[in-house]
């Protein structure tokens, strides 16, 4: 169990590494639902663009077919009206305009005659609409490399007619289209990820903002509010709504803490005074009765005792020791703890050690820090068995982001197990085994809030046998 409240700022986030990071942002639902409606956005234009490229593209050879099919009625009524002279005369007159789009070819397919027209030779064609590779049919530079759509027609006297357009301008417009398309797509790309990428990350920003202060206050700093932006959106309502929450909940905390504290408080007097009664009445009694009375004296001290660890856990709590913080060397202090606790040590021929020392000095209450490592020695003194060993050892360790002194209080008792290591931190909370020893299950909560108020944290690990109770304190 690792009460992490040294450090306030959730660090998860900090310590992952990139790729973490990465699958944590892929895991986020704000940035699942950005990219799944980028990516319907993406569909949606692919289609749309697509349409327009085909209808457009369509558009432009259907005219061309239009322009051929045109041409031909017009030439096709010329040989009905006037003849194959006249067709003839008609084509190099069309030739003349200069059109450099037009291709004719008329010829006589018995003799392979070309009668009219603007091509060489007599491509291999067929009846109807086709295709034309025009370089090796023409001599005309601008026509290299070119092809033509072209519709060819059986005349009488074994004529075919071929008429048609060359389409390089079509292509190029065709090309031109289809550029300005994936530069359009291109640039919804770039802009949609750009745009998502803002929406997504401001969105995980602000709820990371509440998870972070929720986590933090669900650590133990009941303080903490989410910080208002001052944008009265509907993320700022949610903060002010929680924050309210917090508020409540906090006047609730408060109300319990001081009911406890004033139920210690009133209850310490009178028990005092029959503290008082019941000596005064030993004084004067007979030897049975004597003994009786000082077993009701124990149980008033362990009464008493319990009021005071209350008023002492709510004390600092309360943070009212703040003022008394100084610099102290951690290993004086343990020192002067092992030195009070050598003699009770002894009559349970438990040894303690000191292994590793570090002359560190740390920013503390001097106080607490005895109270708190008097209750563990206390502890590791009553629930080890005769002849055990209680080892403590004070380090200071480094990591990339903080540097810190850990205190380790090592015993070889029965130690405590994993599920009840949370637990046992709880006011009153005791071990089942344990419940014939003497105490009240608070030392533990005392050491709990004196660590947190020193901004530390508190572990039980495994010391097989036994616990190994290790506190960091930040330096
Ligand atoms: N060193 C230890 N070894 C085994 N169990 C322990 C040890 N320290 C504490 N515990 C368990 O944790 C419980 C709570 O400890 P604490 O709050 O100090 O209360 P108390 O000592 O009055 O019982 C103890 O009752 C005991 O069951
Ligand atoms: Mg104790």
């Amino acid at each position: 169990m690792l009460l992490k409240t040294h450090n306030p700022v959730n660090n998860e986030a900090a310590s992952l590494d990139f790729k973490q990071r990465i699958r944590k942002i892929a895991h986020n639902s704000t940035f699942r639902m950005v990219f799944l409606y980028f990516a319907l956005f993406i569909l949606s234009s692919l289609i749309l663009l697509s349409f327009i490229y085909w209808s457009t593209v369509g558009y432009i050879y259907k005219q061309l077919d239009h322009h051929i099919e045109y041409d031909m009625e017009r030439l096709q009524n010329i040989y009905n009206t006037g003849g194959k002279e006249r067709l003839i005369d008609a084509i190099e007159i069309s030739l003349k305009q200069k059109n450099y789009d037009s291709i004719y070819l008329l010829y006589n397919k018995k003799n392979k005659q070309i009668l009219a027209g603007n091509l060489n030779k007599i491509p291999y064609i067929k009846a109807g609409w086709q295709i034309i590779d025009l370089s090796a049919l023409t001599d005309d530079p601008l026509q290299q490399n070119h092809s033509a759509r072209i519709l060819v027609m059986s005349l009488p006297e074994n004529l075919i007619f071929m008429n048609g357009l060359d389409i390089e301008s079509a292509h190029q417009q065709e090309h031109m289209i289809f550029n300005s398309l994936i530069t359009g797509i291109a640039i919804i790309l770039l802009l949609g990820t750009i745009g998502g990428f803002i929406i997504s990350i401001s969105t995980i920003k602000k709820i990371n903002l509440i998870n972070d202060t929720i986590y933090q206050i669900s650590q133990g700093y009941f303080s903490l509010r989410i910080p208002s932006r001052g944008t009265d959106d509907d993320y700022d309502l949610l903060a002010k709504n929680i924050n309210e929450m917090l508020n409540q909940i906090e006047k609730l905390m408060q109300g319990m803490q001081n009911i406890s504290n004033n139920i210690a408080h009133d209850l310490r007097t009178p028990l005092t005074r029959l503290r008082g009664r019941l000596e005064v009445i030993q004084n004067d009694c007979s030897q049975a009765t004597s003994e009786g009375i000082q077993e009701a004296l124990i149980e008033t001290d362990n009464l008493l005792s319990a009021f005071n660890a209350m008023l002492r856990i709510n004390k600092v709590e309360s943070g009212a020791h703040k003022g008394h913080f100084t610099s102290i060397i951690i290993d004086d202090l343990l020192d002067d703890v092992v030195a009070f606790y050598e003699p009770l040590a002894e009559d349970k021929e438990i040894s303690i050690t000191f292994e590793v020392r570090n002359n560190t000095s740390i920013n503390a209450d001097r106080d607490m820090l005895f109270q708190a490592f008097t209750n563990l020695f206390d502890n590791a003194i009553k629930y080890t068995p005769q002849q055990g060993s209680i080892t403590v050892s004070s380090e200071l360790i480094n990591t990339t982001d903080s540097q810190y002194l850990q205190v380790s209080i090592a015993d070889t008792g029965i130690g405590i197990p994993e599920n009840e290591r949370k637990k046992v931190l709880e006011p009153f909370y005791r071990l089942e085994k344990h419940r014939d020893h003497q105490g009240n299950g608070l030392g533990l909560s005392l050491v709990a809030a004196i660590v947190k108020s020193h901004k530390g944290s508190i572990e039980f690990l495994d010391n097989d046998p036994g616990l190994r109770v290790s506190i960091q304190l930040p330096i």
